[in-house]
């Protein structure tokens, strides 16, 4: 081991090499707190070069590394498991100038989306991914987990917006793709391939984007309803009548009473509500009207509040963005992510907490989530010991329901017990092929995404 931290010593300088447990611990427990692990080392580069310098000396030496950005994954994907080198990302944060005429930006993976929004609204453009972790998540995470996020039924997720990527490969291999080329069939695609591989193909070290109009005008309505059933039906009709819409988050009452205890929010509406549904729309001119004709055509809302001015339109978000950090606030969760179609979600609702309740009872469900994708995050509460339990009760439940077992935060450490229920043998087994064909010594991220204890991998 001596022998490595002075060659990585000798790659990113003595000081970017932390080996106290002083200095390693903030990054060797998660955002969750559930996943921890102690890293044999954490190695900060600040280029493609000294990423690739890293890696090369950890394969020589047949050490594992986990890879890190800002350490808000919610899977365990970038904590160690025990004597990693942990690699982080955040010293690679260049943002270089926006290239208006393509609409385009290349990026480092360390920089965060706040700090790529504020880049590109400087100059006129927009990006099309947010979500509430912007101030920590950085665009090489982003990338690694294909987030999700608020706008995804406006801008796709992060595959979306990519036009190519930078990434060291596991045995130290730099591939650089970043001309921005919007058509180029020259072969296998490995920027989507890189995109949601969690770290276990490769490391993205810069990203070249898609950026997005900038549009000044924006309004939100946050509006209470009876049900999953009628926030469906509020959503055709958003879809139908509003070109605009840039989100629909759904949540429900118990998580919106955490959410107003934990910030100390007055109520949104006289009456409580068993669902609320959030609206943006996003627009070149006010879009209020538009918002306020289209609840008045929807027999379904129960009652709805508009805002368009930045403080009462931040006023509403924090109704809906203020959920992970409430539950936080009180304990550790069961953290799921699910997706199932459409038309199956008011029943998957409706189910789920006599599901749980049978495996824990006594445990506490907060839903809440996109709704338009069908993708709700299943954050469950006082389970005691349950962890596994409520965790295959509620993936069972939603494979049964024709859904994904991860709709946007990834397999990660959490869920490689599970990913046979949203992928067949055959695809596991093409996935491995992949894996050990790039990392045949399995030294990147060992066990996220696939199991450790088969193949080569770890
Ligand atoms: C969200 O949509 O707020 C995030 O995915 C975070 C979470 O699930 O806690
Ligand atoms: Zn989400």
């Amino acid at each position: 081991m001596a022998d490595l931290i002075e060659a990585l010593r000798a790659v990113v300088g003595e000081a970017h090499v932390l080996v106290d447990a002083d200095l390693r611990a903030p990054y060797e427990t998660d955002w969750t707190r559930r996943f921890t692990g102690q890293a044999s080392c954490v190695v900060r580069p600040a280029s493609t070069e000294e990423v690739a310098g890293v890696v090369r000396a950890c394969a020589a030496a047949g050490a594992p590394m986990v890879v890190q950005g800002g350490n808000t994954g919610l899977v365990g994907a970038g904590v160690p498991r025990g004597d990693e080198v942990l690699v982080s990302l955040t010293r690679l944060r260049d943002l270089e100038p926006v290239d208006r005429m393509a609409a385009q930006v290349t990026v480092g993976a360390g920089v965060t989306l706040e700090a790529l929004q504020n880049h590109a609204r400087a100059a006129g453009l927009d990006f099309g991914v947010d979500l509430a972790s912007r101030s920590s998540a950085t665009v090489g995470g982003l990338v690694a987990t294909n987030a999700g996020g608020i706008r995804v039924l406006r801008y796709g997720s992060m595959r979306t917006q990519l036009a190519g990527l930078e990434a060291v490969l596991p045995d130290g291999t730099v591939v650089s793709r970043l001309t921005g080329l919007t058509k180029d069939n020259t072969g296998y695609d490995l920027t989507q391939l890189l995109a949601g591989s969690e770290g276990t193909l490769g490391i993205v070290t810069r990203v070249r984007l898609h950026l997005v109009p900038l549009l000044p005008a924006r309004a939100v309505a946050l509006v209470g309803l009876a049900d999953t059933d009628a926030a469906l039906e509020l959503l055709s009709v958003a879809r139908d009548r509003l070109a605009s819409l840039s989100a629909a988050e759904i949540f429900y009452a118990d998580g919106l009473r955490l959410v107003r205890d934990h910030a100390g929010l007055p109520a949104p509406f006289a009456e409580e509500f068993p669902a609320c549904v959030v609206l943006e729309c996003t627009d070149r001119t006010d879009p209020t009207d538009a918002i306020l004709d289209t609840l008045a055509e929807c027999e379904a809302v129960g009652d709805a509040t508009v805002a368009s001015d930045a403080a009462g339109r931040a006023r509403l978000w924090a109704f809906r963005e203020t959920h992970t950090e409430a539950i936080s606030a009180a304990g550790i969760p069961v953290k799921l992510d699910v997706s199932v179609p459409l038309g199956e979600l008011p029943s998957l609702v409706r189910e789920l907490p006599g599901t749980i309740a049978a495996v824990a009872p006594g445990a506490r469900p907060i839903l809440f989530g996109h709704v338009n994708e069908g993708n709700i995050h299943v954050n469950v509460l006082d389970v005691g010991d349950a962890y596994s339990e409520v965790t295959d009760a509620v993936l069972r439940l939603v494979a049964a329901h024709r859904g994904s077992i991860s709709s946007e935060h990834g397999i990660g450490r959490a869920k490689v017990a599970w990913l046979g229920l949203s992928r067949s043998p055959e695809e596991v087994a093409a996935m491995r092929r992949i894996k050990d064909g790039l990392d045949p010594a399995g030294l990147l991220n060992p066990g996220v995404l696939l199991p450790c204890e088969t193949g080569s991998s770890g």
